[in-house]
């Protein structure tokens, strides 16, 4: 994919956990990038059109023979390069300076005291805070280099050759925990390989469209419409490139959201004027879970479930050639094998899909995080309340009640879930949390309602904040809002007459229950 803008940077990812983040501080400076193994060759290298390049980080020792490395060619390309960590220790190794292992090893928070004047740490203070994780340390920089930055541990936290334009540094300025490293970024974007910043989403958008279209040809694309952001974002872009030539399918498993089906027929084959098909299967799918109560069981069985009954409205469909799905980034995992970055994708059935119906794949957001889905589906003129919608299972309702799962358990959990949603937008939450929905257990519990004593089911609520979903917090939603919103759902939802609340973090909680 090539951007409309003609600057790009160009990663070479060595294995390190935090190559993704890289990319995503890198577009957010509004300049655009591309990973790529290390081993991609110099050829490619050279003929990318990189104004920059950034050597990754990465698990491996320099000193190691099989150790990823590069062709040192590389340096005399007169491309201005970053090494961060690994990437630093490698490029300190193969223009001949040394690397050593470090007594002690430097993980976390170190105090770094910036030497001389580096335009890599421009409009900063002498001593930054940075993040950092690493086992070998630069025991002398290679000749011509200089010295930056140094830490209690790292002699040579930071290095520079100035005419040459390659630097390069043992923290990650990528993470969080750096609190200037998109400032260092920027100063390399910027003042040191003389970029504007002159990418946005509108350029992905081009870009993405123009090569959609080249793959495609005049060939037909399926794409597995399911209500959430990702795949209505995949579909909305593939409309604009292809039009007529995509058919979504649509299947509605009974273990959607309150209003979902409508919302999905509306905004799509109405608004967007996208073809959609729309499969019914509620009932198959509540047979098929009848009587199983086992979380993994219950995805065994919906998993497959959607694969047959996608593959058979596919099957009607002529000239189908690709299969577009909204893997995002996070979904793809890295490899820290010397391969380099590999594919393999998180239990996703889609991926069965792709397989069962030998499509080739289209996956237009591999590159992007969640909430940069989001500000590309607003690009798209997507309704706001689709584009931030929570994330919602594949199993769906399936996974968020403890027991069997009935069509009757299934209303009353979508009643209750309506209600925590619609007052969360109305008391300005929704958009704080990551996620929030309910969860009905198999408990009931004893009430009294008027003069009634009840015996219904007790409700838990979830919410939480988090970045990836990697990791998360509960939600601290103040308590005239949670007494709100139980009382409606109590006073609303017949069959529910507790509303309990979960406190517990992710680890050692998992988000859903199930
Ligand atoms: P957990 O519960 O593992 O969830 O903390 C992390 C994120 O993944 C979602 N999730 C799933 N998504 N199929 C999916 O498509 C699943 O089986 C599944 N299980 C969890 C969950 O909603 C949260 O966003």
């Amino acid at each position: 994919m090539s951007a409309t803008s003609k600057e790009k940077i160009l990663i070479l990812d060595f294995g390190s956990q935090y190559t993704q983040l890289i990319a995503r501080r890198v577009r957010e400076l509004k300049v655009y990038c591309e990973i790529h193994p290390f081993h991609v060759g110099l050829d490619m290298i050279a003929s990318f059109g990189a104004g920059g390049i950034i050597l990754s980080g990465g698990p491996g020792n320099v000193s190691d023979p099989d150790a990823p490395t590069i062709d040192p060619a590389i340096f005399d390309l007169g491309i201005p390069i970053l090494g961060i960590c690994y990437g630093m220790q490698l490029m300190t190794s193969l223009l001949g300076g040394d690397v050593g292992e470090s007594k002690t090893r430097e993980y976390g928070y170190a105090r770094m005291q910036c030497d001389g004047s580096s335009p890599l740490f421009h409009g900063l203070t002498d001593e930054q805070d940075v993040w950092m994780s690493h086992g070998d340390r630069i025991e002398s920089a290679p000749g011509g280099f200089v010295r930056i930055g140094h830490t209690k541990s790292s002699g040579v936290a930071a290095m520079e050759q100035r005419q040459r334009r390659l630097y390069g540094i043992q923290f990650h300025p990528e993470v969080a925990h750096t609190p200037n490293g998109s400032a260092i970024l920027e100063n390399f974007l910027f003042k040191i390989a003389g970029l504007c910043g002159d990418w946005t989403m509108r350029s992905f958008i081009e870009s993405s469209i123009e090569s959609i279209k080249e793959r495609v040809g005049e060939a037909n694309v399926l794409c597995a419409l399911s209500g959430g952001v990702d795949s209505s974002v995949v579909a909305r872009l593939l409309h604009e490139a292809i039009g007529d030539q995509l058919t979504c399918v649509f299947v509605n498993n009974g273990l959607l959201r309150q209003g979902e089906v409508e919302m999905v027929m509306t905004s799509y084959a109405e608004h967007f004027d996208i073809k959609v098909i729309m499969a019914d299967a509620e009932k198959l799918f509540l047979d098929k879970l009848k009587g199983v109560v086992d979380p993994q069981e219950k995805r065994k069985i919906i998993g497959p479930a959607f694969v047959d009954v996608f593959v058979e409205q596919a099957s009607k469909l002529e000239n189908i050639k690709f299969l577009a799905q909204g893997t995002l980034y996070p979904d793809v995992i890295e490899s820290v094998s010397l391969k380099g970055p590999s594919a393999v994708i998180k239990t996703h059935h889609n991926l069965a899909l792709g397989d069962k119906l030998h499509l080739d794949l289209i996956e237009p957001l591999r590159e992007l995080f969640k909430d940069e889905v989001r500000v590309l589906g607003e690009e798209l003129g997507m309704p706001r309340s689709l584009v931030w919608r929570h994330p919602f299972p594949g199993p769906g309702l399936a996974i968020r009640m403890i027991g069997e799962v009935t069509k009757e358990r299934c209303d009353l959990l979508r009643k209750a879930d309506a209600i925590l949603i619609e007052e969360l937008v109305k008391q300005g939450w929704h958009d704080k949390v990551w996620q929030a929905f309910c969860v009905l257990l198999p408990v009931k519990s004893v009430g009294v309602m008027g003069d009634e004593r009840t015996y219904e089911s007790v409700l838990a609520i979830r919410a939480v904040t988090s970045h990836d979903a990697m990791t998360a917090d509960w939600a601290n939603i103040p308590h005239d809002i949670l007494a709100m919103i139980s009382n409606r759902i109590i006073g609303e939802v017949r069959g529910i007459n507790r509303v309990v609340l979960d406190i517990t973090s992710k680890p050692p909680g998992t988000i859903e229950w199930e």
